[in-house]
C-alpha cells in the first residue's frame, strides 16, 4: 500500500541528518510512497508562508548525503507543548499540538520519521499520545547519550573534529610549553572528551561521570613539567563537576528551551591550574564547531542505515518507536525504553580503564599516583 509519510529533524544539529534525509526519501520513493519534509521541527507545519513543507523528490535530496547541517532546518524552541502564543498582547507558552495533529492528517499523513536525541523522542511520545498515528525515531546526536541505542550519528564526526583540534594543540603546547585546557561538548555525558582525549593524546579527562579532584590534575600537570614533558593537554567535558561542586552554565532554561546550555568550566580550571602550579595556561572551547562540517564516513553508513531502516520499520507495521543500534543489530526500541534520562559513561568501562593504564589522569585517583607513576618510569632499571 501506498504510504504519505513526513520526515522531521529537532534540537541541535548534528553532521549525518542530511544523509538520512536522503536515505529516507530514496527507499520511500522507491516504494511508491510520498515524503514530505518538515520544517523547522514541527512548526512548518503550522507556517501561513507557503515553504514550511518540502516535497521530498529525488531532485530535493540529490548530492546532499554528505553535507552538514539539515534542509530541513531545525530547532530547540519548538516544542508543540511550550510553543510561543501570543495572549493579551504578551508571548506566553502554550500547547499548539492539537493543532499540529490536525494539519498533519488533514494533509493525509500517516507517519512522521523524527530524527533527533532526548528532547525530540520525549516530544515524539507525548505526540503519540495525543493523536499521531505513528512515530519511528532515528537516533541523532554529537553527545551520543541516548538511551536504548549504543550509538547515535553524527558522535563519531564530533570525535573527529575534536581529536584534530587536540593534534593542532599539541603544537602550540609544546612550542610555548603551556597547559591548554580544551572544553568540549556533551551535555551531562561525557563520550566525546572521553573518545577524543584518548585518540588525541591528552593528560588529563575531566567527564561529568567522574567527580574530579583539582589537586589531582594539579599533581598529573606537575609530573608532566617533572618528566620534562613541559605542556600537558586538559580535556575538560562542559557538564563535569569537582567532588562535592556543581556543574557550570552559561545560559539558563527559560519557558521554551528544554536545556540549559553548558559553559565555563574550561576556563575557570584553566585560571585555577596557572595559579595553582605556576604552568602557563591557556583555555579553547571547541563549541560548536563540534556539530559542523561534513559527517565523517562512518556517520554516514550509520545515517542511511539508520534511515532505511526507519522505513523498513514502517512498511512491516504500524509500530512507533527508535531505530537503535543494540549490539551489532538494528532493531525498534520503545520509545518508553528511550526517554526519561540519557546514557552516560560507565566509569569501569574499558575505554576509561584503557586510559588510565595509559597514565591519564581522570581526576579521581588515590594522592600521589601520578608522582609514583612519574618514579617508576624514571627509575634506573
Ligand atoms: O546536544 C548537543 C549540544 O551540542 C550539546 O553538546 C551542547 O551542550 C548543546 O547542544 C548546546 O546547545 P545550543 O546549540 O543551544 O548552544
Amino acid at each position: 500500500m501506498g504510504r504519505r509519510i513526513a520526515i522531521n529533524t529537532g534540537g541541535g544539529d548534528a553532521p549525518g541528518l542530511n544523509a538520512v534525509i536522503r536515505a529516507v526519501a530514496l527507499s520511500a520513493l522507491n516504494r511508491g510512497w510520498e515524503v514530505l519534509g518538515i520544517r523547522r521541527g514541527y512548526e512548518g507545519l503550522l507556517d501561513q508562508e507557503p515553504g514550511g513543507l518540502i516535497t521530498l523528490d529525488r531532485e530535493a535530496v540529490r548530492g546532499i548525503g554528505h553535507l552538514g547541517g539539515t534542509i530541513l532546518g531545525t530547532t530547540n524552541r519548538g516544542d508543540p507543548f511550550h510553543y510561543p502564543v501570543e495572549e493579551n498582547g504578551k508571548m506566553v507558552p502554550g500547547d499548539i499540538s492539537p493543532k499540529i495533529i490536525e494539519r498533519f492528517r488533514s494533509l493525509g499523513l500517516d507517519a512522521l520519521v523524527a530524527l533527533g536525541g532526548d528532547g525530540s523522542m520525549t516530544l515524539a511520545r507525548k505526540m503519540i499520545e495525543r493523536g499521531l498515528p505513528q512515530v519511528v525515531g532515528v537516533p541523532k546526536t554529537i553527545d551520543n547519550d541516548l538511551k536504548g541505542t549504543n550509538v547515535t550519528f553524527g558522535f563519531a564526526t564530533a570525535v573527529e573534529t575534536t581529536t584534530e583540534a587536540l593534534d593542532r594543540l599539541h603544537s602550540t603546547a609544546q612550542a610555548h610549553e603551556r597547559v591548554m585546557v580544551v572544553e568540549v561538548m556533551g551535555r551531562h555525558a561525557g563520550w566525546i572528551a572521553l573518545h577524543a582525549g584518548i585518540a588525541g593524546g591528552a593528560d588529563v579527562i575531566l567527564l561529568p561521570e567522574i567527580p574530579f579532584s583539582f589537586e589531582r590534575v594539579c599533581e598529573k600537570v606537575r609530573a608532566r613539567y617533572l618528566a620534562k614533558r613541559n605542556f600537558a593537554i586538559v580535556v575538560v567535558s562542559e557538564g563535569a563537576q569537582e567532588e562535592g561542586g556543581e556543574a557550570i552554565y552559561k545560559m539558563g532554561k527559560d519557558a521554551y528551551k528544554e536545556h540549559a546550555v553548558l559553559g565555563g568550566v574550561g576556563e575557570r580550571l584553566g585560571r585555577r591550574i596557572e595559579a595553582q602550579t605556576g604552568c602557563e595556561t591557556r583555555t579553547v572551547v571547541l563549541g560548536h564547531l563540534q556539530r559542523g562540517g561534513s559527517p565523517v564516513s562512518f556517520d554516514r553508513l550509520l545515517a542511511q542505515r539508520l534511515g532505511c531502516a526507519a522505513v523498513r520499520f514502517l512498511a512491516d507495521g504500524k509500530a512507533s518507536g527508535l531505530v537503535a543500534q543494540v549490539g551489532g543489530e538494528i532493531r525498534l526500541v520503545p520509545l518508553e525504553d528511550v526517554v526519561g534520562g540519557t546514557r552516560g559513561v560507565e566509569p569501569t568501562s574499558d575505554t576509561v580503564q584503557t586510559g588510565r593504564d595509559i597514565g591519564i589522569c581522570f581526576g579521581d585517583e588515590p594522592a600521589g599516583t601520578f608522582l609514583k607513576q612519574f618514579e617508576a618510569a624514571t627509575k634506573p632499571a
